[in-house]
């Protein structure tokens, strides 16, 4: 800028001295003195735009940091205010074991064009511990849940189970939240991984994480949840046996073979009474597994509800698919692009003897009237 007025003020200053040379001696001292003022008053106005100039600079950059340091702040400075509201500002408030402060997008990302924008928008998108889990039950319709709710705008959810509680649980809260996807302020971080709700460890791992972490369980009618758990095992393994004879000792249906993991995981009482230990009840959101099939809108409106989030998912979003004989999605609102959960959700089963179901029914009825009685539903499983 210095320069610019140098140059500019050069022909100034010769029209100036043509102008002196042509005057008597005392008109010419009379102008110089006139020049060195105009002069003198130029530089000094240059001198100020620059100085001006440079401070507002100072400023802006200084904005900026404060900016930076908002984003990339460990939510647990909130967390006190977490605790005791669990309200859906409250997300994210990491860990009363020092978790990692959040991550703001890096320099490699910051070319990609969705990122400029919000960047342009004084927005810088960040990794977050979850706020939410999809914990359980297996087979019940965990991945129907998170694919519905995920079509919520302020929703985003990590795209494969993370298994940090149960198996990574050693890599460290920063390993976790490297797994978890972008999202910018006001916008929730979730992740499902269903063998969560029966992992003894787990209750206490993700209370360590974060008190106020909110917990989604979908549960089923017991026995076709182990049924569905079987059918998955024997896409797998060929020489799987069948189902009646995994299910109960010695071949007759007089002892249900309790240690089988598909029959085990339906004691859902047992694994509640733990998480309880840990949670409120008013923390925990249970989803009724069947009526995710029949009214998905319905479930999904009380998810978005107890998430504190506007109800923006809708009987619109839904169709019901009858090849695949399950409801089915529309990616917006606009019913643009029509998307159904792949082959693995909504298998065919086997077809089992009427008298094994029968008797895990009565098996199941003592747990299932206690899991009734601890969550306050009757899920009127026969
Ligand atoms: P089946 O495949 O036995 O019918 P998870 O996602 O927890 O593994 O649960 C799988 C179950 O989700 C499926 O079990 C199916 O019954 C249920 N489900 C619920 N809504 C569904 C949907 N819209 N499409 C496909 N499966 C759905």
């Amino acid at each position: 800028m210095r320069d610019t007025a140098a140059t500019s003020a050069q022909p100034a200053m010769i029209v100036m001295s043509i102008w002196c040379s042509s005057l008597s001696l005392s008109s010419r001292s009379l102008a110089i003195a006139l020049v060195i003022c105009v002069t003198l008053v130029y530089f000094s106005y240059s001198f100020n735009a620059c100085l001006l100039a440079s401070i507002s600079r100072s400023l802006q950059q200084s904005n900026l940091r404060n900016l930076l340091a908002l984003t990339s702040s460990p939510r647990n400075e909130t967390n006190n205010a977490t605790n005791s509201s669990g309200s859906s500002s409250s997300r994210n408030s990491s860990s009363t074991t020092g978790a990692p402060p959040a991550q703001t997008v890096t320099s490699s990302l910051d070319g990609a064009p969705k990122y400029q924008l919000l960047r342009q928008q004084g927005l810088r998108p960040s990794r977050h511990l979850p706020d939410t889990l999809i914990i359980g039950v297996k087979k019940s319709g965990t991945r129907a849940l998170l694919e519905f709710i995920r079509l919520h705008p302020d929703v985003r959810a990590a795209g494969s189970e993370v298994h940090f509680f149960d198996r990574h649980y050693q890599r460290g809260l920063r390993w976790y939240r490297h797994h978890m996807p972008y999202t910018i302020e006001g916008q929730i971080t979730m992740e499902k991984t269903p063998s969560y709700f029966v992992t003894k460890e787990v209750p206490q791992r993700v209370y360590h994480m974060n008190p106020a972490t909110k917990l989604l369980i979908v549960v089923r009618d017991p026995v076709t949840r182990a049924i569905s758990d079987y059918t998955q095992a024997a896409s797998k393994k060929a020489d799987m046996k069948r189902f009646e004879q995994l299910a109960f000792v010695n071949g007759s249906y007089s002892v249900v073979d309790t240690n089988w993991g598909p029959v085990k995981i339906g004691v859902y009482a047992r694994y509640l009474e733990r998480w309880l230990l840990y949670f409120p009840l008013s923390q925990l959101l249970f989803i009724s597994g069947e009526r995710l099939i029949m009214d998905p809108a319905y479930e999904i409106g009380r998810v978005q509800d107890f998430l504190g989030l506007k109800r923006v998912v809708t009987e619109k979003h839904f169709y019901f698919n009858a090849t695949k004989g399950f409801p089915c999605l529309f990616k917006s609102e606009a019913r643009s692009t029509p998307h159904c959960l792949g082959k693995t959700k909504g298998r065919n089963h086997p077809h089992i003897d009427p008298g094994a179901i029968e008797r895990l029914r009565e098996f199941y009825r003592p747990f299932n009237n206690k899991f009734y009685q601890l969550t306050g539903i009757n899920f009127a499983w026969p």
